[in-house]
């Protein structure tokens, strides 16, 4: 059974990204100096504010910034420097502010045909992670968000997407965006061993009280459930108001 999540609530949005880039530091520190540390990203403006506080002080010094190597959760089939693309958002955020190799940041190809980039970002899981046929990666930290329909990653409600086993990356349609994406599947973010769910802003409320306090299933966010790992929400006040539970 995997362990139940966890829900941490703070004030405001500045006071969730700060909570997150302290975890993202402590665990980072606390890890094998002799291993890399994976970091899966997502999109979406909580994580943009993380990415702009993990380029100031002290997290700009106190994090081994060498030893991590940068994923993302999913992407916008556009190339690098477009405004949409999820890698274009830590890029201009983070990745030019710090001293990381650039070997250790790991794009999706999204400028190939979504597909493509997809089969592309797969192959390279696989070898990074040295991995057998049925394994899925590993990451130390995942994050990732969710939208007010319940989506997180690039999992919408509905999508075949979310009920793929064999493979790492997908490249599903999705209708309401009129728009290919190109994610990770539940698989591979269910097989790391932090996640944390970084979900602000009062439109979300309704909808993180069904996906944390309503009956399993009906939302893609629900699917996420580490087998061996810890599963954390911060949120903050505004997107938990219509929560029962205690947050911490
Ligand atoms: C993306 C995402 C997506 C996002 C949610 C929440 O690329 O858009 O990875 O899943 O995390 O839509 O986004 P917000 O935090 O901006 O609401």
């Amino acid at each position: 059974m995997p362990p139940q999540p966890r829900v941490h609530v703070f004030a405001d949005p500045a006071a969730v990204a700060r909570a997150a880039a302290d975890e993202l530091s402590r665990l980072a520190l606390a890890a094998d100096p002799g291993e890399p540390f994976s970091v899966a990203l997502s999109g979406g403006s909580t994580p943009r504010r993380l990415f702009a506080i993990l380029a100031g002080e002290p997290y700009m010094d106190a994090i081994p910034w060498e030893r991590l190597h940068l994923f993302w959760g999913d992407e916008r089939p556009v190339p690098p420097d477009h405004p949409d693309s999820n890698y274009r958002m830590v890029a201009n955020t983070l990745l030019d502010a710090i001293p990381i190799p650039s070997a250790n940041v790991h794009r999706i190809p999204a400028e190939l045909k979504a597909d493509r980039a997809a089969e592309a970002y797969e192959h390279e899981l696989r070898r990074f992670f040295d991995l057998a046929d049925g394994e899925a990666p590993r990451f130390d930290l995942t994050f990732m968000g969710m939208g007010a329909d319940g989506h997180t990653a690039s999992l919408f409600p509905d999508s075949e997407a979310l009920a793929e086993t064999e493979r790492l990356v997908v490249a599903p349609w999705v209708e309401k965006l009129d728009s290919y994406r190109i994610t990770l599947t539940c698989n591979v973010f269910n097989n790391s061993a932090f996640i944390i769910f970084l979900v602000t802003g009062g439109d979300k409320a309704e909808t993180l009280r069904q996906v944390l306090e309503g009956p399993a299933g009906g939302f893609p966010a629900q699917l996420i459930r580490p087998i061996e790992g810890q599963l954390h929400w911060y949120i903050d006040s505004a997107a938990g108001r219509l929560l029962k539970g205690d947050g911490e």
